[in-house]
């Protein structure tokens, strides 16, 4: 046996590989995906969320994910949605961690609300209402007090598990660590001009590894409240690449506007 006729059988087996992965409706992962129990590099250095673990993560059509406000709005970033106004076009997938999975509940949009904000002073959020409520569904309520605003939080969603890399089939998940803005605005470039109020920075400043990846965006930060519950402390923003050193995620600061999200959300 040769090791050409070796390297012609792994080349057969990759492409094998390559269709099945096309077959089961995946995007030719640039990183293969760990089974379902097991932790991988992957959000960028988590693992997978188990089914029904986060239970108001939604994934939209656009490429971006939003959390279950109410039975009838999802919170995204306003940097996913174009503008305010009736919109049919997007779809929300809700209720499973596997996008492909039969069971996922699929509803469509009827209108999106976009943070006025957003584009001045700062605010990446909007509202997207659901053409019909969805049962069933546990909604994540905002953290109420900016006290939460610190501590270890939980990140989750269907982006890019490397920097560059392919959206994923099954949600994963990440523990990324709160950063001060001042150590955030260090960072220099981008970072310069961290809006403080408006945003928030988590993640591992000195080693990277941990964080969001594009198709993450809209999607929730979020941790533990006095009381033991979930609670959202942030709204996935941008970052300069994703997982490096000396480059945090940066999350909308949900505090800031819990307010205005739950005044816009009673008026659509
Ligand atoms: N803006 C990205 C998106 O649209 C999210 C990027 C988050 N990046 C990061 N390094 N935390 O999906």
């Amino acid at each position: 046996m040769t090791f050409k006729k070796r390297f012609t059988l792994l080349g057969k087996a990759l492409v094998g590989i390559t269709a099945l992965a096309a077959a089961v409706g995946l995007a030719t992962p640039a990183v293969a995906g760990p089974p379902p129990s097991a932790s991988g590099t992957q959000v960028v250095g988590g693992s997978r969320a188990a089914q029904g673990e986060f239970p108001w993560m939604v994934r939209l059509s656009m490429g971006c994910g939003g959390a279950l406000y109410t039975p009838k709005i999802v919170l995204t970033a306003a940097h996913c949605v174009t503008r305010t106004g009736s919109n049919t076009s997007i779809t929300a997938t809700l209720g499973v961690v596997d996008l492909q999975s039969s069971s996922a509940k699929k509803v469509r949009s009827s209108y999106v609300y976009r943070s006025t904000t957003y584009d001045t002073t700062g605010g990446d959020w909007a509202l997207i209402k659901l053409a019909s409520p969805v049962s069933g569904i546990p909604t994540l309520p905002l953290a109420s007090s900016a006290a939460l605003n610190t501590g270890t939080f939980t990140v989750a969603g269907w982006g890019a598990a490397t920097e560059g890399g392919a959206q994923q089939r099954y949600q994963l998940k990440a523990q990324v660590p709160f950063v001060s803005d001042s150590t955030c605005k260090a960072q220099g470039g981008d970072y310069s001009s961290l809006i403080a109020n408006a945003e928030i920075c988590a993640g591992s400043v000195s080693a990277g590894g941990v964080d969001t990846c594009q198709g993450d965006s809209g999607g929730p930060m979020f941790r533990r409240d006095t009381a033991g519950e979930w609670v959202q402390v942030g709204i996935t923003s941008w970052g300069t690449g994703c997982a490096r050193a000396h480059a945090p995620g940066v999350y909308t600061e949900v505090t800031t506007f819990a307010s205005a999200i739950a005044s816009a959300a009673s008026k659509i």
